[in-house]
């Protein structure tokens, strides 16, 4: 298994990420840090504890990072997220909240302690292959695999995790959601994350350590449609986990494991119950399932069929636990967020694409280049520069994602909410 840690700023999309990260059963969630940026730094620490409480990981830690940039104000996004950082429709919370507290301690710290310990299991395994003849096979020995740091939120605490202990740098492999080559979210050609601490994302892009880069290009293909929310409801799914070891198989990441797992919970209620009541409940499912499977969008199915709340009731209607409603809910706020601010038809999930990213880099098209992050420009502080022409002078320093198997990543979700559920 993949030892991860989880940086993160909780948030809609950053919920689904913490979902996929430790319901993969090829990955090991060692914990999660949490940074200020969708909503203030108390906010966003609650709202990963409610997270991870509401899908059965509590016994995995929290702790709280830095609450502000490195030499800017905070920049929050109630405007996307909600005033709780994670609001339901109606600007409800969802989520119970947990009665547990954040770990003491500076994040950076936390998290050096739990990546240098993974670190050392992985090189004790290694070096044990390595005695055995695993590694190597006569043409000099491979890398000790590194521990995964999945970073979605500003990179302030990855910034100084690797100033206030460089050897992490030779430890990790650092997988971000961020930056974008062309267009940004929250400024001309700026995307939020990098934005809010540009100064830290250049420590990061300049530290040396081996990072991939999930840009807005692609996780704006990454929406969650009616026919994607209609399958998180679980009635008719049809998640099976034999489609998703195939991919475009063009990235150099290091772990290109498949995640099939037989014993993942079937999705689908039975539709052959005895009981009347039951019957018609997953008839009624069967229709809301088809219905919103053939829909254009969420935003034009509100349009024509009387509104979100009628959308919200055919969804509710393909929901075979309140779990899977409440996930559907958190979607459907972030959708209607969404189209209110950016005119999308359907939201683009963007944090979890990052964490496919470890479990599946088979699944991504990407190439390696130079990213320089502006610090200095007023017009454009926080862009991602990136030469993906090979024309800098200087050496490449990311590998950065140009395309994913959208399906495949679907499919990576949805069995990662059926096993939530199934908790
Ligand atoms: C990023 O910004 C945040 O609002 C999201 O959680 C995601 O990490 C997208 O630009
Ligand atoms: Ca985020």
């Amino acid at each position: 298994t993949i030892p991860v840690w989880l940086d993160c700023d909780p948030g809609h999309d950053d919920a689904t990420a913490i979902l996929l990260a430790g319901h993969t059963p090829g990955l090991r969630l060692l914990g999660v840090s949490t940074i200020g940026g969708n909503q203030t730094l108390a906010k966003v620490t609650k709202n990963a504890l409610d997270v991870l409480d509401a899908i059965g990981l509590s016994h995995i830690d929290v702790v709280a990072g830095q609450p502000r940039p490195l030499m800017r104000s905070p920049m929050l996004c109630p405007e996307i997220h909600g005033d709780s950082g994670l609001d339901g429709p109606a600007g409800g919370r969802l989520l119970p909240r947990s009665g547990r507290q954040p770990r003491p301690g500076k994040a950076v710290n936390v998290m050096f302690e739990a990546i240098a310990a993974a670190h050392a299991e992985l090189a004790k395994e290694h070096e044990a292959r390595a005695a055995g003849g695993e590694c190597g096979g006569g043409t000099g020995e491979a890398e000790c695999p590194r521990v995964r740091l999945v970073c979605t939120g500003a990179l302030t605490n990855a910034a100084l995790l690797l100033a206030l202990y460089p050897e992490a740098a030779q430890w990790v492999e650092l997988v971000l959601m961020g930056g974008a080559m062309g267009v940004g979210n929250t400024g001309p050609v700026m995307e939020f994350n990098i934005q809010t601490d540009p100064e830290a994302a250049n420590m990061v892009f300049e530290s040396g350590v081996p990072l991939t880069m999930v840009p807005l290009e692609v996780t704006h293909t990454v929406l969650a449609t009616p026919g994607v929310l209609a399958d998180i409801g679980g009635a008719g799914s049809s998640t099976s986990d034999s489609s998703i070891t195939s991919g475009k198989g063009t990235c150099n990441g290091t772990s290109p494991q498949g995640t099939t797992d037989p014993a993942a919970p079937a999705a689908a209620p039975s539709s052959s119950s005895p009981d009347p009541a039951s019957a018609a409940a997953a008839a009624t499912a069967a229709t809301a399932t088809a219905s919103l499977r053939g829909a254009a969008s969420t935003a034009a199915l509100a349009a024509a069929g009387g509104g979100a709340a009628a959308v919200a009731a055919a969804l509710a209607a393909t929901a075979s636990s309140p779990f899977r409603h409440a996930i559907q809910e958190l979607l459907l706020f972030f959708a209607d967020t969404y189209k209110r601010v950016f005119k999308f038809d359907d939201p683009p999930l963007h944090d979890p694409v990052a964490v496919a990213y470890v479990i599946a880099p088979q699944l991504f098209e990407c190439r390696r280049m130079r990213v320089d992050v502006e610090t200095c420009s007023p017009l454009s502080a926080g862009q991602t520069v990136c030469d993906m022409w090979g024309q800098s002078p200087l050496p490449a320093n990311a590998n950065v994602a140009l395309s994913v198997d959208v399906p495949a990543f679907w499919q990576l979700l949805l069995q990662a909410v059926a096993r939530a559920d199934a908790v």
